[in-house]
């Protein structure tokens, strides 16, 4: 058995895997500087390790993984940079949509699509046809994502459904909130998972977060693998959740 199946197993036996997990893929750009590549050449291999990521997450029965693609601070990165990610970005859709449709994979995008060149805008919208109905995994690539714009924008569409009488101001509370997030109708995130060893929440689901158990590894985005992915689900098996409240 490899040491990836025999981990895999130990997940199963482990106790209850997590229901959702969100991933900040971070360290692509280190990780080329570290073999003298262009930083593109970084981003192009963290893609392979977003299939890995995918593959890993079904194999180890997630219902929810949500991945932190593109924020929209990244948007003041060096056009050439831009230009790079949303190059994959739409590489990606071409390669990987029929794989994730015949893997029973659902995508979703979290985030600000307005923002996004035209192209890579109908790229996305055929990526999300494409994938819908799928029931093994529920995907979300956060795109042009901020936390801060989303619940934002959550107020003001709570703001809106109070001034046009669909919603009492009695009932704007943390559930009415939660349904206008990107995320409505999902589980928050059991387990974050950081990589390349930054201890930071980068503007990433902070309402979501709020119990979420935090799993931060050195290892750098492009060198992740499945074998990292169940890892962390290990460590979370061993955590005790409290949510605030003293154990029984
Ligand atoms: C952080 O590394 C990573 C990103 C800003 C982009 C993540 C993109 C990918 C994994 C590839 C494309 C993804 C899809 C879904 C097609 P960084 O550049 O901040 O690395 P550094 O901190 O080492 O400089």
């Amino acid at each position: 058995m490899s040491g990836t199946d025999a981990l895999l197993e130990r997940v199963r036996a482990g106790g209850p895997v997590p229901r959702h997990v969100a991933i900040i893929m971070d360290g692509n750009g280190r990780w080329a500087k570290e073999r003298h590549l262009p930083r593109t050449l970084g981003h192009r291999e963290g893609m392979k390790a977003v299939r890995e990521g995918v593959e890993g997450a079904i194999e180890a029965g997630l219902e929810v993984l949500t991945l932190y693609a593109f924020s929209e601070e990244n948007w003041n990165r060096p056009p050439v940079e831009i230009g790079a990610l949303m190059g994959l970005l739409e590489e990606y859709i071409a390669r990987e949509t029929a794989e994730l449709r015949s893997n029973g994979v659902e995508v979703h995008v979290l985030g600000d699509l307005s923002r996004l060149p035209p192209p890579k805008r109908e790229a996305v919208d055929k990526l999300i046809a494409g994938t819908r109905g799928g029931t093994k995994l529920h995907l979300n690539l956060a795109i042009s994502y901020s936390s801060r714009a989303e619940i934002a924008r959550a107020a003001r569409r709570l703001a809106e459904d109070v001034r046009q009488g669909r919603l009492a101001l009695e009932d704007v509370d943390e559930e009415a909130l939660g349904q206008r997030l990107y995320t409505a109708g999902l589980p928050d995130p059991d387990l974050l998972i950081r990589t390349s060893g930054e201890l930071r929440i980068s503007n990433f689901l902070l309402w979501q977060l709020a119990y979420t158990e935090l799993y931060i590894t050195p290892v750098l985005w492009p060198d992740f693998s499945r074998l990292h992915l169940f890892e962390a689900i290990l460590d979370y098996q061993k955590r005790e959740r409290r949510f605030g409240r003293v154990n029984a």
